[in-house]
């Protein structure tokens, strides 16, 4: 019995050899005019449509969608067989049919990857390809073209409708806005990737010249002689023997059904080219749809309205639980917006066990989203006033579109009677203050706290200069600074802090911020300045630094006050003495002293004298040395003493590589010589 189970084994094992090898004889080629009957492998929410269109997204949030060629291809440097080397040639139609007009996430990548299940990748900005502790890293092995309707800064994207080349990192080795070179005009001209029509890519690397072409146009048109990238680059030092091609694609906070109609591959000369008569069509357009479907509608009201009479009790109080407020002018800020039934069962009916922490502004709650299992973090405000509701979710939506490394994501918001929800990214090792002021959480090392500040110092300038509009913190303080997985500084809860204004009480005019961080003047006139969030940031730096709160009325009358306490350190000719007692003296003298100076420079009650948010950047890259600042102007520092004596500080203003400034105050004790 057992040698015949045997014998069979090996019969069915050596019919797979055989259909194996007949698939690796055409593996080298292969064309999908539609994917009707193809065995693509698919995984994320991807899917084939019955009329052979592949989708790979569609327009769920924060989803990844993926296809492979299910068996591994030859990328052998060492083989003499033409058809394992490094050369392949594939060409592709698509088409992204964005969620609303002209918001469309985030797009698509041909993707040549060691697996085809990229473990550990995570949507929106990463494609599915990688994470952000994995994206850069040489192990990857990963090889993509991207199709990208968003622009992330951190990635450097040249902006919002681009194709770059990706080589185990989303940030493009070279990248160009999408455009195609028109034969018959000579000229380039753009594409709109938010169109929704199918459009065309060609991929050709030839391993003899190593060059990569990436070549894109519409549909139905010639490949264009000129590529739209052309770039010299080695694939032997990055893809391994064996490899998968195939696609991934996701969404983000801004989704869009992602298409794929056809697809030509070829390891052996160019490949073939698509019968585009034979390649699926797309979905009717978004608009027209709601028209066809009144033809439903009429006919299932009658059905509708049976149901309703039978499940009527159980429907109404699902009705008030989940009720939220919509009015007609959020309905542009759709994609923004969430479900308070998918808040609440994400946050498992805000559960108190949930609860990440509670302040002024309400209460946070930890939150799994139902739909992609994607870890959020729920704020929740009670907001009264229907006043000024209607700016205040146009600044979140702005907000939304926020994106830098440490600045904790805005994914959305929803609205209740009542009640404001804000939805983030979640970070997992909490707030900033717990490891700096707390003995519950290890102690922070100075790198570690170093890098803490250049980040969200980094962070500070993009909402002060670097976006397309100034936003405002108000609120710079260590408890809002949260840290992710790998202890990066990201500035949370940005902009919030305005809410006030738009507030519940407009007769008075509250200032927004937390005493001890709050600016003279903006104490006095009650008008938030880039400077006021600098002496924020300030008081922020000396937190870290000296690893206390700024204000603590417990202490000697002489030490309650942080700045004044550094600065009379300083003075004395002391300042390291300041620095925080956890870390042992182990930390790089230079830059604390930088630090503890550059704290009380933003920290100066005279808003002028304060250096400006780039300036700051720059000091802590060590860009510029700081200034000399004569000793007497010392004594204006202090909050008690806040009479204005004339020596402002010539803070430098233009971007040079700074180090002439030194020579003007030569004859002035140097802030930098006085310290200890
Ligand atoms: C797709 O394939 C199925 C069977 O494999 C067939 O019944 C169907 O007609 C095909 N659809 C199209 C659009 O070719
Ligand atoms: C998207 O596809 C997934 C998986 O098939 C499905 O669960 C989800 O409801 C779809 N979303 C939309 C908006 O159609
Ligand atoms: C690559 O080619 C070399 C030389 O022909 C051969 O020894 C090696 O086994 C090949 N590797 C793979 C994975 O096919
Ligand atoms: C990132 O991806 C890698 C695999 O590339 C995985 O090992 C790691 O756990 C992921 N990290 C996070 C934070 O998900
Ligand atoms: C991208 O840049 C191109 C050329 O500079 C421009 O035509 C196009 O409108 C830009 N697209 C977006 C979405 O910014
Ligand atoms: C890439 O484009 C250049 C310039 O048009 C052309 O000379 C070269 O042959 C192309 N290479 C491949 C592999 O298509
Ligand atoms: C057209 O685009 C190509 C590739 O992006 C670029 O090299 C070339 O300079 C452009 N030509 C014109 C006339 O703008
Ligand atoms: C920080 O977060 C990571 C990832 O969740 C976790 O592994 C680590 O234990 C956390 N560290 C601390 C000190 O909480
Ligand atoms: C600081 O200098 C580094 C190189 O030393 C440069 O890459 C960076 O852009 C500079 N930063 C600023 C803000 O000028």
């Amino acid at each position: 019995m057992a040698t015949v189970l045997k014998s069979l084994h090996i019969l069915i094992t050596f019919f797979m050899f055989l259909k194996q090898f007949a698939l690796s004889q055409e593996e080298n080629q292969f064309i999908f005019n539609g994917f009707n009957g193809t065995n693509l492998h698919l995984n994320g929410i991807a899917k084939i449509q019955p009329n052979g269109l592949l989708e790979l997204t569609n327009t769920s949030k924060r989803q990844i969608g993926r296809a492979f060629f299910p068996f591994p291809l030859k990328f052998n440097k060492s083989s003499s067989d033409r058809s394992d080397s490094l050369s392949f040639s594939t060409n592709f139609v698509f088409a992204m049919v964005p969620e609303t007009i002209h918001s469309s996430g985030h797009g698509i990548a041909f993707t040549i990857s060691p697996n085809m299940e990229l473990p550990g990748a995570v949507a929106s900005q990463y494609f599915g390809l990688f994470n952000s502790s994995s994206n850069g890293l040489f192990s990857n092995h990963v090889f993509a073209i991207e199709l990208d309707t968003v622009q992330s800064p951190e990635f450097a994207d040249i902006n919002g409708s681009h194709v770059g080349v990706d080589v185990n990192s989303l940030t493009s080795l070279e990248s160009a806005p999408a455009t195609y070179f028109a034969e018959d005009e000579g000229e380039n001209k753009s594409l709109d990737f938010f169109s929704g029509n199918p459009m065309q890519l060609w991929i050709d690397y030839e391993e003899v010249e190593k060059l990569l072409n990436v070549t894109l146009a519409p549909i139905r048109s010639n490949k264009p002689s000129r590529p739209l990238l052309s770039r010299s680059i080695d694939l032997s030092t990055y893809l391994l023997d064996s490899m998968y091609v195939g696609f991934s694609s996701s969404t983000g906070e801004l989704a869009g059904n992602h298409y794929i109609l056809g697809w030509s591959f070829s390891k052996t000369g160019k490949a073939q080219s698509l019968d585009y008569s034979k390649l699926p069509s797309l979905p009717p357009p978004r608009n027209s749809k709601s028209k066809a479907d009144l033809r439903i509608i009429v006919p299932s009201i009658t059905v509708i309205a049976l149901l309703v009479t039978i499940s009527g009790g159980a429907y109404v109080i699902r009705r008030k639980k989940y009720e939220e407020i919509r009015e007609d002018w959020e309905k542009e800020y759709g994609p923004q917006r969430f479900s308070y039934k998918d808040l609440y069962k994400a946050t498992k009916g805000f559960k108190e066990k949930e609860m990440l922490g509670s302040g002024g502004f309400g209460s946070v709650y930890k939150g799994v989203l139902p739909s992609s299992n994607e870890q959020v973090a729920v704020k929740r405000i009670s907001h009264d006033s229907k006043q000024g509701m209607k700016e205040f979710v146009a600044e979140i939506a702005s907000m939304g579109r926020l994106r830098h490394r440490n600045l904790v994501q805005l994914l959305g918001y929803c609205r209740r009677k009542g009640e404001l929800l804000l939805v983030y990214d979640y970070m997992p090792n909490g707030s900033l203050d717990k490891f700096l002021f707390s003995n519950s959480k290890p102690n922070l090392n100075w790198a570690q706290r170093f890098r803490i500040l250049k980040g969200v110092a980094s962070a500070l300038l993009y909402l002060h200069e670097e976006w397309e509009q100034v936003v405002l913190h108000r609120d710079v303080k260590a408890s809002n600074i949260l840290l992710d997985a790998n202890f990066n500084g990201r500035l949370a809860d940005f902009g919030l802090a305005k809410l006030y204004d738009h507030g519940t009480n407009p007769q008075t005019t509250r200032v927004v911020g937390t005493l001890g961080y709050i600016a003279p003047e903006l104490a006095r006139t009650g008008k938030a300045t880039t400077c006021t969030d600098v002496f924020g940031f300030g008081t922020f730096m000396l937190e870290i630094a000296c690893g206390r709160k700024p204000l603590e009325p417990q202490l000697e009358p002489e030490e309650t006050i942080l700045a004044d306490w550094v600065l009379e350190l300083w003075k004395a000719g002391a300042i390291l003495d300041a620095s925080d007692a956890r870390l042992e003296g182990s930390f790089v003298a230079e830059e604390m002293e930088l630090v503890l100076k550059l704290g009380l420079l933003c920290t100066n009650p005279i808003a002028a004298n304060r250096p400006t948010t780039r300036q700051v950047v720059q000091y802590l890259d060590g860009n510029f040395t700081l200034p000399e600042m004569p000793l007497e102007c010392a004594n204006t520092m202090t909050i008690e003493h806040r009479a204005y004596t004339d020596c402002a500080v010539s803070l430098p203003t233009s971007y040079e590589e700074n180090s002439g400034s030194a020579n003007s105050f030569s004859s002035s004790i140097s802030i930098l010589s006085t310290g200890r």
